[in-house]
């Protein structure tokens, strides 16, 4: 098994199966609850068993799948189970599931008693590389994760055979921001995903979260470049709102925009190459069917909200990124670039 430290806190844990201990030592730890959605819980059935077998009082939470989990009135719902099964402060809240649950699981164990443990179980590509890992822990209302902490989990278990069984749709969300990962913080890992046509898991796994981490050490709190993690986001939420897309295949549109601003703005040299990787990827590079105009006022919000113009991560070079604002004209170089 690889193992890594993110934020001097997180023991990143990954390889083909569940460790033991399955959580980080810790005498006085009486029970945990387990938070799940519906698509892994068969899984998190089997986990709650080995942490009884290991002597915990265990109760499985079952949450609303997807976004539906993340509200306050979802967790006010775990909160009553906490209170219902007297969990201390000792005791650990487990996330296990997509970024759905990590977020929502890390949130709650944030809050409950003014923080608990919190250990993730991550179950989709996505979370595994991204959400389960950084402390960033949120419910929407309204917009998206506008309501939040910092709350980093002592351990994160990553296991491949999960990865590896995932139906298609799920690994291509993981591969646009494993890419997205490569071309911002390293360039072998987007020549890995050019170049491979069946790259290794454990490799592109391992790589993604060493660029996280790196990002996340430098800035815990997310004022400066972990940024960077936002390449093809600006577009890409912006999609996300107006299309029925999933958030990866708006990020990979988003890239290809920002690929387009790139070459306008820095002489970025590699747009090609980004943009059939992007298509190798099974990830799509432009979009039918979506209202442009609509596309074009939320992008345009975000530049209301700061005066400077629209700020994009764009990339001098593979692996070399840096934050700008950019004007309308640029939006549109990007937006036209995926048909729009
Ligand atoms: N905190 C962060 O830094 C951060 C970063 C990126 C994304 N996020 C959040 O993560 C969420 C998206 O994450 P996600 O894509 O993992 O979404 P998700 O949790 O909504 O899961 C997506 C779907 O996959 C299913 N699923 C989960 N595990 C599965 C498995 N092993 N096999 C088959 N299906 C499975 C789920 O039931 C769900 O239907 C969003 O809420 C986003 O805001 C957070
Ligand atoms: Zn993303």
């Amino acid at each position: 098994m690889d193992r890594l430290i993110v934020a001097d806190h997180t023991e990143v844990i990954v390889g083909e199966g569940w460790p033991r201990p399955l959580l980080p030592p810790r005498e006085d730890r009486r029970q945990v609850a387990l938070l799940t959605q519906p698509e892994p819980t068969s899984r998190a059935i089997e986990l709650a068993g080995l942490l009884r077998e290991d002597g915990l009082r265990t109760e499985v939470i079952g949450l609303p799948d997807r976004d539906e989990a993340k509200t306050l009135e979802v967790a006010a719902t775990v909160y009553q189970a906490l209170a219902g099964s007297r969990l201390t402060a000792q005791d650990t809240i487990i996330g296990f599931g997509g970024g759905a649950v990590t977020d929502l699981a890390g949130f709650v164990a944030g809050t409950w008693m003014r923080g608990v443990e919190a250990v993730h179980f991550p179950t989709t590509f996505l979370a595994a590389i991204d959400a389960a890992i950084g402390g960033k822990t949120g419910v929407n209302i309204g917009g998206k994760n506008l309501v939040g902490l910092f709350w980093h989990p002592t351990r994160v278990v990553i296991d491949l055979n999960v990865l590896e069984t995932l139906p298609p749709e799920l690994v291509r969300e993981g591969m646009a921001e494993a890419y997205k990962a490569g071309l911002v913080g390293d360039p072998a890992l987007a020549a890995l995903l050019s170049d491979d046509p069946e790259p290794d898991t454990r490799e592109v796994v391992l790589r993604a979260l060493l660029v996280k981490k790196r990002l996340v050490d430098l800035d815990p709190r997310d004022r400066g470049e972990r940024a960077f993690l936002n390449f093809g986001h600006t577009i890409g939420h912006a999609l996300e709102y107006a299309s029925t897309l999933s958030h990866g295949e708006s990020v990979a549109l988003g890239m290809v925009a920002a690929a387009r601003v790139s070459e306008m703005v820095a002489g970025f040299p590699d747009r090609r190459t980004v943009t059939s990787t992007i298509e190798r990827l099974g990830l799509p590079t432009t979009v039918p069917g979506v209202d442009g105009a609509r596309v074009r006022d939320l992008v345009g919000r975000d530049k209301k909200r700061d005066h400077s113009g629209t700020r994009m991560v764009l990339l001098k070079e593979i692996g070399d990124p840096f934050l700008t604002h950019v004007g309308p004209d640029e939006v549109e170089a990007g937006l036209s670039a995926i048909g729009l």
